[in-house]
């Protein structure tokens, strides 16, 4: 670092401390965001000055813009601000439906309202239910990595962040790319109002960590990097104690671990975005193929999955029993994140659901004063599903092509204007679009604004808007956003003109 100069107000010179603390932990360019994440909270939450981001940046021997994109592109960061970041109302979705508009745009994912502190199944209790039996297995008998991956194969495990790709397919590409892989548990869970990551490193983050550690052995990686939301700051503790008894053990031999927070944007957990993020560079997704199984973090092939997926794998080896997470290692239980209009919002394993209102009882039926008007399934592009068609066998709806993506499930009331929800969920996506390409920027913006507007809805509008953002969007965010906008317009199916 610099010397601190002579004008330095007493500011400055604790901000230049926390950063030479900071730095002392280590000063690899590819952490700068870890670095100023943890500059901000050194400093109370503040983000940042520029003439500490200046000096940051000598240090690391980035140019100045560089590091400038980088403390600018993550609202975590929260740069050169004067008060801190907070989790405050955000008014998203649910917020703005119980609430009202609040704005300050920083607390999503705690919709299912205040919890106890979380208390994880422990190390001990973990092993003493069998658990790192299959790491075990592997680390003293690296031949049964082949067994490993048949398992899966034969137990049909599928990814859980939405598109549902199926994982033993994923870890032969990663292994045919050849070279030392690196693997990476998306625990970022951006998505509006999902809390089903969340609910699982709560309860059993062993159960992630050793199915990360057995991948790692399986496709002959050296590295594990668990990415979680910044915001989930009680899990940045379970883990990080999780990830020391570990080591302590000896679990960990050859592998390097690490904790890393994500920026605070819902793009952040975009497998492009994230390495982005890991190499210390703005989330902007890039273009696929190469996809991050052939070519991901640093070149290397990168086996990427989220939190759910690495933990259900477990049940492919016989998982173990014994934390409320585990109700998941069926593979016909579904983890519901239901929030709204409901008395007991909250992560609900279910199995075998028959009809989406079933969700309204499990969730403790509706809150005083209000009648079911509907629900948005699948997220922040989700769908607009009626009081009518939640009563209707769920199977039918999915024969219609209705998809329930990460099990979120938002109930909204009878009172509730369906267009005005619609506009709550274009702004969550004109606000969390990267900006990067025009369809998905001007799309979104527009889709936002005409949603608000009074007056009859441009049908018109909506479907142009549907069919460029859906066609010539880079990622899923704008893709998705697109096919939102169709589904809106589709006459009796869409929001009111
Ligand atoms: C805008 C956007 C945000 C995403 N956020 C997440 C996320 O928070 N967590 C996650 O696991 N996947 C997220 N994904 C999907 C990832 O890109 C990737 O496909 C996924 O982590 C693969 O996991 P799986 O193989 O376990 O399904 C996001 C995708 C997009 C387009
Ligand atoms: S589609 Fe949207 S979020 Fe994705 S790269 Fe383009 S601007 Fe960014």
């Amino acid at each position: 670092m610099p010397p601190v100069p002579e004008t330095a107000t007493p500011a400055d010179t604790a901000e230049w401390a926390a950063i030479a603390t900071v730095l002392a932990r280590g000063d690899d360019r590819g952490r700068l965001l870890e670095i100023l994440l943890e500059v901000r909270d050194a400093k109370g939450g503040i983000g940042i000055s520029q003439a500490g981001l200046l000096a940051l940046a000598e240090r690391l021997r980035l140019f100045p813009s560089e590091a400038y994109e980088v403390a600018t592109a993550f609202p975590a960061v929260n740069y050169a601000a004067t008060t801190p970041y907070a989790a405050d109302g955000c008014g998203d979705l649910v917020c703005g439906l119980l609430h009202g508009a609040l704005g300050a745009g920083v607390c999503r994912n705690r919709c299912d309202g205040p919890r106890p502190e979380p208390v994880p199944r422990s190390f001990a209790a973990y092993r003493a239910a069998g658990g790192y039996g299959q790491l075990g297995r592997i680390m003293a008998d690296p031949g049964a990595a082949a067994q490993m991956l048949e398992r899966l194969s034969v137990h049909q495990a599928v990814g859980r962040a939405g598109v549902g790709f199926p994982v033993a397919e994923k870890w032969r590409q990663v292994i045919a790319a050849g070279g030392t892989p690196v693997v990476i548990v998306n625990g970022d869970e951006g998505e509006l109002a999902i809390f089903k990551d969340r609910f699982i490193l709560e309860n059993d983050p062993h159960g992630v960590i050793e199915a990360a550690l057995v991948a790692a052995r399986v496709i002959g990686a050296d590295q594990v990097f668990l990415y979680v939301r910044d915001d989930y700051v009680p899990i940045h503790a379970i883990l990080r104690q999780a990830l020391m008894e570990v080591a302590g053990a000896g679990l960990a031999e050859g592998l390097a671990l690490e904790l890393r927070r994500s920026g605070g944007a819902f793009i952040c957990g975009e497998e492009t975005a994230l390495i982005a993020s890991l190499e210390g560079r703005p989330a902007r997704p890039v273009e696929r193929p190469p996809f991050p199984t052939a070519c991901g973090y640093l070149g290397r092939p990168t086996l990427l999955h989220n939190v759910e997926t690495f933990y259900r794998v477990t049940a492919a080896w016989g998982g173990t029993l014994g934390s409320p997470a585990s109700a998941l290692l069926d593979p016909e239980v579904r983890l519901f994140s239901v929030s709204g209009r409901v008395c007991a919002p909250g992560p609900k394993p279910m199995r075998g659901l028959l009809r989406l209102a079933d969700l309204v009882e499990i969730a403790g039926g509706m809150q005083d004063g209000h009648a079911l008007g509907g629900m948005v399934i699948g997220g922040s592009a989700g769908a607009l599903v009626s009081a009518a068609d939640c009563y209707r066998p769920l199977a039918d709806l999915l024969d219609e092509g209705l998809r329930l993506g990460t099990g979120g499930a938002i109930v909204f009331g009878a009172t509730d204007e369906p267009r005005a929800i619609a506009a709550r969920m274009a702004a969550y996506l004109a606000r969390e679009s990267c900006g990067q390409c025009g369809p998905c920027r001007i799309g979104t913006a527009h889709a936002s604004r005409a949603l608000a507007a009074p007056g009859p809805l441009d049908q018109h509008l909506l479907e142009d808007l549907a069919a460029v953002m859906g066609e010539a969007s880079l990622c899923a965010l704008g893709r998705n956003a697109g096919r939102f906008l169709g589904r809106l317009s589709i006459p009796g199916r869409g929001v009111s003109a």
